[in-house]
């Protein structure tokens, strides 16, 4: 097969993940005999240092014309980053916006996965966890308050904004057939999230989902109020298997799902739209207190790396082969400093994405 992914490397510690990745997609176009070609796409703080903004047409263009998209992370130092003193529109993040609705991606894919070799570092009791928890949230990412129209305006010396919230029921039926389809190929069940006891979107949101469930006869769904819905992530992770909700409260459930894994630096993340191409990239930040040290954890972005092969290319016996690599590499007890627990393997970002490259080679020397 031969496809062609811009990677776009962005800030901090992004140049140093998206590299590992890149090795692990070579050593799979070495082994299964495909041709990856790539094209940098350079977006975020670097691209506003280069030219003055933090995504040009020029570049959006690449990455509209590649067969998918892998991604760091762009972003800085909030606080101190001179990349943060232009207006909102002008900074790193707006770049993704623009992008996500340049692309059409409007369904956000972030699983969050107990990794049982990680379960120390999980924040929550044991006789919560059990055995473990495996979820996906599916969160709707170019509509909602995020795309609203915004204002600030000073009336009679009394400053005041506003940011709209809004829904057509377009936008919601094709994010809830998207959580569907990916509730039949897992243990089919979708709790679908709002706040419908407050907001006009909330229940316009709750009428078309139940609709759309009606063509999904082996699927069962039921609703959670997204206060609730933090509450129980916590308090029982286990019952869920997909969320389906819109972009905010999928922003803010989508943190505290990471968190409860223990390992944000483990999960990768995929953004759809309605054909196959996608935008893949770790669900965590740019990390830039720590860039350049060669400490970061490259897994991540190595998943997202698998996530690109499955949903985009198709290649669901790759993508399969380093899932498995990443979990053999985790049961030899090498670990990257943001997971490392006693008695296990120090290692570095480069030697992390060399060990699961070693095992990826080893697997097809014995199975093909
Ligand atoms: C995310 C991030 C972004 C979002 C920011 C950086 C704009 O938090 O991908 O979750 O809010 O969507
Ligand atoms: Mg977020």
């Amino acid at each position: 097969m031969k496809k062609h992914i811009a990677l776009i490397q962005g800030d901090g510690i992004g140049p140093e993940i998206v590299a590992e990745a890149k090795k692990v997609l070579n050593q799979i176009a070495q082994l299964y005999h495909h041709t990856f070609t790539y094209e940098m796409v350079v977006m975020g703080g670097c691209s506003i240092d280069l030219f003055g903004e933090p995504l040009t047409d020029e570049m959006l263009e690449k990455a509209k014309n590649s067969d998918a998209v892998l991604l760091g992370a762009v972003g800085g130092d909030v606080g101190n980053s001179k990349w943060y003193q232009v207006p909102p529109q002008a900074r790193p993040e707006a770049a993704l916006l623009k992008l996500r609705k340049e692309l059409h991606l409007f369904a956000n894919i972030r699983p969050a996965y107990l990794y049982p070799q990680l379960q120390n570092a999980c924040p929550l009791k044991k006789e919560v966890i059990g055995d473990g928890f495996d979820l996906v949230i599916v969160r709707e990412l170019t509509g909602g308050v995020y795309f609203g129209n915004r204002k600030t305006e000073t009336i009679n010396g009394i400053t005041r904004a506003s940011d709209e919230m809004a829904y057509d029921e377009n936008e919601i039926r094709r994010i809830a057939k998207k959580a569907f389809e990916i509730a039949r190929k897992r243990r089919k069940q979708v709790v679908s999230v709002d706040k419908a006891n407050v907001l006009d979107t909330s229940r316009l949101w709750r009428k078309v989902v139940s609709e759309v469930v009606k063509e999904y006869e082996d699927v069962t769904l039921s609703h959670m109020l997204v206060d609730n819905c933090a509450m129980q992530l916590v308090k029982n992770p286990k019952q869920f298997d997909v969320i389906l909700t819109e972009n905010m409260f999928g922003d803010i459930l989508s943190d505290e799902a990471s968190m409860i894994t223990g390992s944000i630096g483990m999960l990768s993340s995929a953004s759809l739209g309605e054909g196959t191409f996608g935008l893949y990239e770790p669900s965590h930040g740019s990390a830039p207190d720590i860039a350049g040290k060669n400490i970061a954890n490259p897994i991540a972005t190595i998943l997202s790396a698998a996530m690109l092969l499955r949903y985009s290319f198709d290649l669901e016996k790759e993508a399969d082969c380093i899932e498995e690599a990443v979990s053999k590499v985790l049961d030899e007890g090498y670990r990257t400093a943001d997971i490392f627990t006693e008695g296990c393997k120090l290692v570095g970002t480069e030697e992390m994405g060399t060990l699961i490259c070693n095992y990826l080679k080893e697997h097809n020397l014995k199975y093909g």
